[in-house]
């Protein structure tokens, strides 16, 4: 069954390119879907994951243990507590929401993304529990949510300044535009408390990385853009945006987020980590 569904992928791929995100993301957690079907009539415990052909969020077959994996660095890596009230941005279908049920006893957890569908998926499983809350925001992103009507550079999270003591966001920055970085990154700042702490996961370039990508060693093809970011497709950037350290690094300055770390992910060498595809910051307010 693996086998044959990486042939159908293979063959699939260059078709793909060419699609509209929306079908290319069906498709692709349709596949996904396909190859978790055995797991899911076999493992009680994966019966009730979410469809990746209703919403990608690219953790493929692999929902349950991804997603406790993750957990588990949030919490072994930058110090996630039982107690904290947490923001999970761009949460997807609840991939980590899930195994945090088990995990956090007096915390909070909130969680939005811009897929209703996800949003869905994330209330239906965790309705009745009072530490949870999940909102669906309205906004555009070419990729995940192209009619969406508010824009991601005027954003507001929806939570109180200075109400979070953790929050972290997994393959988000990846999609968003260098505007929307900057949007973000403030909104981080106005909503963690102070000593508060932030995991996030992005593709950050320097010139050994530019070098590389111009040698072909990135695992991403990326290409020039605009105020010195890459992207995978210049026709729709916000399927994989890579941004400038430089330019990171001084926007988080500027907001008074400290950078405690910075794991830099195996898409590009040179890499500091093992195990992340993705570079992490891990940051912290002042
Ligand atoms: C690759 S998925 C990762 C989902 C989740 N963070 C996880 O690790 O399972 C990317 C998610 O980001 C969401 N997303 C994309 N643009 C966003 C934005 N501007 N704000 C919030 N979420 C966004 C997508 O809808 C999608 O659920």
């Amino acid at each position: 069954m693996g086998a044959s569904v990486s042939q159908v992928r293979r063959f699939l791929s260059p078709v793909m390119a060419h699609l509209p995100p929306r079908v290319r993301l069906m498709l692709r957690g349709a596949l996904a879907d396909a190859r978790g079907l055995p797991r899911r009539f076999t493992d009680p415990q994966r019966r009730r994951d979410p469809w990746q052909t209703l919403h990608n969020d690219g953790s493929n077959a692999d929902f349950h243990t991804s997603g406790a994996m993750v957990l588990k660095e949030l919490i072994d890596i930058w110090g996630m507590k039982a107690t904290d009230r947490v923001l999970d941005i761009g949460c997807g279908n609840g991939r980590i929401a899930r195994p945090a049920a088990t995990f956090l006893s007096s915390g909070r957890y909130t969680g939005f993304d811009i897929a209703a569908g996800a949003i869905r998926a994330c209330r239906t499983q965790h309705a009745g529990d009072g530490r949870f809350a999940f909102h669906h925001l309205d906004v555009r992103n070419t990729e995940y949510n192209p009619g969406g009507r508010l824009s991601d550079a005027e954003l507001t999270f929806p939570c109180e300044d200075g109400q979070i003591d953790f929050l972290f966001a997994i393959s988000v920055f990846t999609h968003l535009t260098p505007e929307a970085s900057d949007r973000y990154l403030a909104e981080c700042a106005r909503s963690l408390a102070p000593g508060g702490r932030a995991f996030i996961t992005i593709l950050l370039l320097n010139e050994p990385r530019r070098a590389g990508i111009a040698d072909g060693q990135s695992r991403f093809a990326l290409h020039p853009w605009r105020d010195a970011a890459m992207v995978a497709d210049p026709a729709s950037p916000e399927q994989c945006i890579a941004h400038d350290e430089s330019v990171v690094r001084e926007r988080l300055t500027s907001l008074g987020l400290k950078v405690d770390g910075l794991i830099r992910g195996q898409w590009c060498p040179p890499t500091t980590s093992e195990g992340h595809m993705h570079d992490v910051l891990l940051l912290s307010r002042s």
